[in-house]
């Protein structure tokens, strides 16, 4: 329940413009069951697939919300470009790319992906995010989380909290992860001791969003790092670009060529069902809706950036 009433006539919702476009998108969508849930973290597989949402946050901001815009799911990969934004900001863009790759993978996101050098292929995979997690300030996990977490909170304009059975399933099933930062530990990427990386990964991705909160992080992308709502720089212009950079090659995985051609927006999904995406300089915008297709990808969130992109001409190019 999102807290308005469709029949209450004071509903504000009802006579702004941009939310009746929202809802408009988001009903063309609703009718689409197709995917399934992710089921290879436990605790994801008992998510409820219904909840359908979209927010958009303009650089101004105001924000707007259709559907369940503040149902809470966890932000999963969605916080990729944000660490690495805050790692870039802290460290700079050549120390980065000692560590990582800023080239599209063309596969998977869990792929095994080392280029010749040892370093994964962009930050936008597992195997480069996690790498980017090892290179957060401090020493222990804690420290790290603490830092991700932070930074994360400020993106969002509130504070974040931890989903602790997310993490916990997550820590006790992830491998795949461990296997790969050990891969880029031998191969000397990692910043960090494995268990350290993984889990502040692990809980990075366990961290509790808003379809809201995703649209707020997006524009502080889209303003050039400093968060619309709170009017606080979180990171700096260079840093909010190149990170809008790796979103628009890399940032839907082995479908992020087709979603250039198709919708044209920098965005980064994750497996809770989140999407960011946002137009620089215009606004952020997030949607949700858990039914995942075969690349990881929300369906509906898909469904809803492509109609949105399309009836109103908000491709790139
Ligand atoms: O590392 C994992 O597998 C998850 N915590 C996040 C993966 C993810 O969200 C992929 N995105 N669509």
């Amino acid at each position: 329940d999102d807290g308005y009433d469709a029949d209450d006539h004071h509903d504000p919702r009802l006579t702004d413009p941009v939310h009746r476009t929202l809802a408009g998108v988001l009903d063309a969508a609703r009718p689409n069951t197709d995917g399934a849930v992710a089921d290879y973290i436990p605790e994801l597989a008992d998510v409820d697939p219904e909840p359908i949402a979209i927010a958009l946050a303009s650089t101004r901001g105001s924000v707007h919300e259709a559907g369940d815009s503040r149902v809470e799911f966890t932000i999963q990969s969605a916080s990729k470009p944000f660490v690495f934004a805050l790692a870039l900001d802290a460290l700079g863009l050549d120390t980065l790319t000692r560590h990582v790759g800023l080239e599209p993978s063309g596969e998977p996101f869990n792929a095994i992906s080392l280029e010749a050098s040892g370093r994964p292929d962009n930050p936008m995979i597992n195997a480069g995010a996690i790498v980017a997690t090892s290179l957060m300030g401090g020493e222990t996990t804690e420290q790290k989380f603490r830092e991700i977490r932070k930074g994360l909170s400020r993106f969002a304009g509130r504070e974040l909290e931890l989903d602790e059975s997310v993490y916990a399933s997550e820590a006790a099933t992830g491998d795949r992860n461990r296997a790969l930062a050990y891969l880029t530990h031998a191969a000397g990427t990692l910043a960090a001791p494995v268990d350290v990386a993984t889990d502040a990964y692990f809980r990075q991705c366990a961290l509790v969003v808003t379809t809201r909160d995703l649209a707020v992080m997006a524009a502080t992308l889209a303003t050039g790092g400093i968060n619309p709502l709170t009017r606080e720089r979180v990171i700096s212009a260079d840093a909010a670009r190149w990170t809008t950079s790796m979103m628009t090659s890399c940032g839907m995985y082995d479908a992020s060529g087709e979603w250039l051609l198709r919708v044209g927006l920098p965005a980064k999904s994750g497996v809770g069902g989140g999407i960011v995406a946002l137009q620089p300089e215009q606004f952020g915008v997030g949607t949700f809706s858990p039914r995942l297709d075969e690349r990881g990808n929300s369906v509906r969130g898909v469904e809803m950036l492509t109609t949105m992109s399309e009836r109103y001409g908000l491709h790139m190019l």
